[in-house]
């Protein structure tokens, strides 16, 4: 138990109690979708608001139908059954990764699989202490209070959720001045859910308060696959195996990246094609958007060459990298270069990053001196 001294202020009940809103941007124009992916680098792994109704179709109910993650799958279902066996709620948990791997639809499975009630929100949607403590008084024994993005939490938001995680209890200050007084409100035993995509920003105390930390990885070719075989039978599309390898192959091992391109595919497979998706169809769709043969997109290519060619293959910190490419350092950071990590095109080194000898050969390029001339 949290030492009461290191407590933070109670939370003023007259700050606001008004949950924030769960619900996507539902307001927000639809635009055609072809028109919108092709401005856009098809791979970027973010969503759009124009996919938010694809995805809620396609994201995966049950544990059963959740395609891959096998380690994070195996140690939730312990978890789970741990839980029902003793009749209690699961721990607080958090998952971590890259975006459009799964996180979001890890939490509504969770809930389902327990039959209980979700809570979504979004840690910039919770500006101030008591839009957390409206949410938190709200809920019942066995919910799920799921946090998006945890960690553009604020501190004084975090830090009333320590003692809420750990002892589900809520410091409440009514009225100010001489006549103010603090209520302790006990809270149902919920079950926290966070998820991010960057789990080193996370404070430490925060971390240290989730029971499990679940880490999802980039998908294998088989596993998008599977994936995208799954999405084309519900989208009712059909689609050759051959077709469906090209897909998963070029999706930077993101789920959402592969059932966008599939929605690409059968677009252009009803305007160019027959409607049927086969290999030589789902090339030239790819071809259409500039995706080249291992899912990188013009950014990634753009960063690649920047690195070789204006760098001489680095190392160079991330802003001067971000400005040389006109894009974000955080988006650098969070979206491009893990896939870039992964794929081996890309070293994050003490002194800034550098394109190994993968990237070289990927680009057609000869390194103009070995990593060991560098000093
Ligand atoms: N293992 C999977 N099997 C089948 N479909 C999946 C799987 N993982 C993700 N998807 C699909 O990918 C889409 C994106 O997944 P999700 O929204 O859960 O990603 P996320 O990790 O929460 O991303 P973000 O960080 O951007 O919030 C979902 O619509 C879902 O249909
Ligand atoms: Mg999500």
């Amino acid at each position: 138990m949290a030492d009461p001294a290191s407590r933070p202020a109670p939370v003023h009940a007259e700050s606001g109690m008004a949950p924030p809103a769960s619900s996507p941007s539902a307001a927000e124009p639809r635009r055609g979708f072809t028109s919108t992916l092709k401005g856009r680098a098809a791979t970027q792994p973010e969503p759009r608001h124009e996919e938010v109704e694809l995805e809620e179709t396609l994201r995966p109910a049950a544990l059963e139908d959740f395609v891959g993650q096998t380690r994070v799958i195996a140690n939730l279902r312990t978890s789970l059954s741990a839980a029902q066996a003793r009749a209690e709620p699961i721990d607080h948990c958090l998952f971590c990764g890259p975006p459009g791997l799964g996180k979001t639809t890890l939490a509504h499975i969770l809930a389902r699989e327990l039959g209980a009630q979700l809570r979504a929100t979004s840690g910039p949607a919770l500006e101030k202490a008591g839009d957390l403590a409206g949410l938190l008084t709200n809920l019942r024994q066995g919910d799920i209070l799921f946090i998006d993005e945890i960690h553009r939490l604020r501190p004084v938001v975090e830090e009333y959720l320590y003692p809420a995680m750990e002892d589900f209890s809520l410091d409440i200050l009514i009225d100010s001045g001489p006549s103010a007084r603090s209520i302790h409100i006990p809270l149902a035993r919920f079950t926290l859910v966070g998820a991010t995509t960057r789990q080193g920003l996370l404070t430490s105390p925060l971390r240290s308060r989730f029971g499990m930390v679940h880490r999802l990885d980039f998908y294998e070719p088989a596993e998008l696959v599977g994936i995208v075989q799954r999405s084309a039978r519900i989208l009712g599309v059909p689609l050759e195996d051959e077709a469906a390898l090209e897909i998963a192959s070029r999706s930077r091992g993101t789920a959402r990246v592969a059932n966008r391109l599939l929605k690409w595919a059968r677009d252009f497979a009803q305007v160019e094609g027959s409607g049927r998706i086969d290999r030589a169809l789902a090339r030239a769709a790819l071809a259409a958007l500039q995706v080249d043969e291992v899912g990188l997109d013009e950014m990634d290519g753009r960063i690649l060459r920047t690195l070789i060619e204006k760098f001489e293959g680095g190392p160079v910190g991330l802003n001067t990298l971000a400005v040389a490419v006109g894009e974000d350092p955080g988006t650098l950071e969070e979206v491009h270069e893990p896939f870039l990590i992964q794929r081996g095109f890309l070293r994050r080194t003490p002194r800034g990053r550098e394109a190994t000898p993968s990237a070289y050969a990927h680009l057609g390029r000869k390194p103009e001196r070995t990593q060991s001339t560098l000093f």
